[in-house]
């Protein structure tokens, strides 16, 4: 069988089977949700994350990840997950993790910390470093309007004009850091509202590139690695994203260009991050969020919420599961 014939199934089985992974990270995460341990937190999440995946009968390979092989110890660039089936031919995976997207947000308790991979055929995900990524991202009506090098307000009256609506009745979400206070005045001066946001641009990204979640776009500079994770979901939900790696030193520089990337201030669009042409999106709520619950615990046992997108496919999908622990007790399991 071609590779290409083993697409649709790939995404469409893929999919369900990657959400395991996403609640297992959220679950170990949220059990150190407020103990102020950050690198816990995150710690928990990777090794969940790991092992869930060694329950998954195929050969995936992570593009983005914790890091380097000899700074991060599970989950590394290039590290091999999954049980690829003996004897049998098994189409490579691509997967760009953040097993606790928002590990301050969970180690505080605050909202909007997720669990969160892409999954793509070999190359449907662009090898980013894991340097800064200046971004706009909003919805589907947005699409071919959004541009890195406009100044503020146009891009303002741009995505207002899209959406039929005034620039004073957007929302714009930015990271709030010292790097974006021209950013900010710039935004409050064109009119629009504002939601500073302590960390977490990828979900805010998909609350952007979805309608009626009061988000209508994300503007600023974060990670660039969630930026292709942020891509992968905006790709499923048809939504606009543009961004550019951020180059700040020579060092940088030639070490992106060691990577592959030509032209290291390329502006890309959300298919030039995630150019695949099968993709699977998955995240699962840590602390309660806008889209996702975080994690409840009860009992004899925890309920998750997950989303799940795919591209080829065309679902989104959210998932609210029951783990359970122990047999229920004789009052059975709640279900509200
Ligand atoms: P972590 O979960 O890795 O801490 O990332 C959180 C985050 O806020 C991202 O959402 C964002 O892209 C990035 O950090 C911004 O980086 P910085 O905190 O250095 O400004």
């Amino acid at each position: 069988m071609t590779e290409q014939a083993l697409l649709p199934k790939f995404e469409a089985d893929l999919a369900l089977e990657l959400v395991p992974v996403v609640e297992e990270a959220a679950i170990a995460s949220a059990r150190t949700m407020g103990e102020g341990d950050r690198d816990k937190s995150d710690r928990v999440a990777v090794q969940a994350m790991r092992q869930a995946f060694e329950q998954i009968a195929f050969a995936g390979n992570i593009v983005i990840g914790e890091g380097e092989r000899d700074k991060a110890p599970m989950l590394y660039i290039g590290e091999r997950v999954g049980t690829p089936p003996e004897g049998t031919a098994c189409a490579e995976v691509d997967i760009a993790v953040d097993p606790l997207e928002g590990t301050n947000l969970c180690a505080l308790g605050t909202p909007n910390a997720i669990s969160v991979l892409a999954a793509s055929e070999k190359g449907g995900l662009l090898h980013a470093p894991d340097c800064y990524m200046d971004k706009i991202v909003a919805g589907p009506a947005c699409r071919g309007s959004l541009d890195l090098d406009a100044p503020v307000e146009e891009n303002l009256k741009e995505i207002a004009r899209c959406l039929d609506r005034r620039v004073q009745d957007l929302v714009i979400v930015v990271l709030d850091r010292p790097r974006h206070e021209k950013l900010i005045e710039e935004i409050r001066k064109a009119g629009a509202r504002i939601r500073l946001i302590p960390d977490g641009d990828l979900s805010a990204g998909i609350a952007a590139a979805v309608r009626g979640a009061g988000v209508h776009a994300v503007m600023g500079i974060g990670g660039a690695p969630e930026g292709v994770i942020t891509a992968a979901a905006v790709r499923c939900l048809h939504g606009a994203m543009v961004g550019r790696l951020v180059v700040d030193t020579p060092e940088l520089e030639e070490r992106i260009v060691g990577m592959g990337i030509r032209d290291p201030r390329r502006v890309y669009s959300a298919r030039d991050l995630a150019p695949g042409r099968n993709i699977v999106f998955a995240a699962c709520g840590v602390t309660d969020g806008a889209l996702l619950r975080g994690v409840r615990f009860f009992g004899q046992g925890c309920r998750t919420h997950s989303l799940v997108l795919t591209m080829s496919v065309n679902k989104v999908r959210f998932m609210d599961t029951v783990h359970m622990e122990t047999p229920p007790g004789p009052r059975g399991i709640r279900i509200n």
